[in-house]
């Protein structure tokens, strides 16, 4: 018989729903963006971003049941994100998810976002399984994660202070275009010259799997400024393409460091900023010379949704990781995260 996931994710400005059979097949997928209320303020505001999970996520859920024509009743456990993210934003999906358990008696499983995003490749690529290495890049989190089994995570390293996205969101902000800026630096630098400026690459040692883009900030900001002053014309695509070129220098030398020292040849990349296309050419180059199986989600999978949720939610089940009705939502938790228990 098939086992049926309802999945709930809020953990930004997302309000998302999925229904998924068998936890690799996405009968609904529905997301309820709230990215135009937020490009007013140049970034996502908590309090805004609460207000409105909490009117999206009942009629967020109606919809993915509607759009997967099942009923509550097919359903065998409902997911949901309960961190890492914005507290008052992970609260509605978590309190929404426990409303719908206590009143249906459908079993609870709290998922961690981070996880949610390296399944996401499960759904994009029906023949992968484990063991993999994952490159996860999002606007909260960069690190590199071995998935030995469903159950099974190693974090090799991570970042000190930005995560990849949110230095592209910030250059992006300084540079007079709106949240989120990741998109806006890709297109730029496709018609920019990646060697136009030479940036600064942090934490460049052999072995070092730990990220800082805090630096590269910086520099930019000043290379910015110092041209305003002098009055010299701004190249906005040659400054896209050189920033980008070292965020993907970066983040290309540590995962094949990594895949060699570890000895895993099959690579993923998740999170919002795998959606990048200069990232994801140069993923596949990197890993067609090194002989590197290579997968990615498609751009829907890659930033947030709540198909990744589900997928996260069906293996979870089947490891028998049920949470009570005391599950809270949690701004910070590392992957492989037990608290929900
Ligand atoms: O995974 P995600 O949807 O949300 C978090 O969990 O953080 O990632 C959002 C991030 C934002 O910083 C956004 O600018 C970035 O992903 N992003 C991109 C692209 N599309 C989204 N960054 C670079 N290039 C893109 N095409
Ligand atoms: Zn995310």
């Amino acid at each position: 018989m098939s086992v049926y996931t309802l999945a709930i994710e809020s953990s930004c400005d997302e309000t998302s729903a999925a229904v998924l059979r068998d936890g690799r097949t996405v009968l609904s997928n529905v997301i309820s963006s709230q990215v135009p209320i937020h490009r007013r303020f140049g970034g996502v505001v908590p309090e805004i971003a609460s207000r409105h999970h909490i009117e999206q996520v009942i009629p967020v859920i109606d919809q993915a049941l509607a759009d997967a024509k099942i009923n509550l009743e097919t359903i065998d456990h409902i997911g949901v994100t309960y961190g890492p993210g914005l507290v008052g934003a992970l609260l509605v999906g978590v309190a929404a998810a426990k409303g719908l358990s206590l009143a249906t008696g459908i079993p609870l499983i709290g998922v961690n976002h981070m996880e949610g995003h390296i399944f996401a490749n499960f759904l994009a690529n029906p023949d992968l399984k484990p063991p993999f290495l994952s490159l996860v890049v999002s606007g909260g989190h960069t690190m590199l994660v071995v998935v030995k089994d469903y159950e099974e995570f190693e974090v090799l390293g991570q970042t000190r202070d930005d995560a990849a996205g949110e230095a592209f969101d910030k250059i992006a902000r300084v540079m007079g275009y709106p949240y989120p800026g990741g998109p806006h630096i890709d297109k730029l630098a496709m018609k920019g010259n990646p060697h136009a400026i030479t940036f600064p690459k942090a934490l460049q040692e052999d072995g070092n799997f730990e990220f800082s883009f805090s630096g590269l900030k910086s520099a930019i900001l000043n290379y910015l400024n110092s041209a305003k002053l002098k009055n010299e014309l701004i190249n906005d695509s040659d400054v896209a393409a050189s920033f980008q070129k070292s965020v993907i220098d970066i983040l290309i030398k540590k995962t094949k460091d990594a895949a060699k020292q570890t000895g895993y040849t099959t690579i993923t990349v998740a999170g919002g900023v795998s959606a990048n296309r200069g990232l994801q050419q140069a993923l596949t180059n990197m890993c067609e010379e090194e002989g590197f199986k290579f997968y990615k989600p498609n751009s829907i999978l890659s930033t947030d949704n709540a198909a990744m949720i589900g997928c996260r939610a069906y293996y979870m089940a089947k490891a028998n990781k049920f949470a009570t009705l005391s599950l809270n939502a949690k701004p910070s938790i590392p992957i492989g995260d037990m608290s929900w228990k």
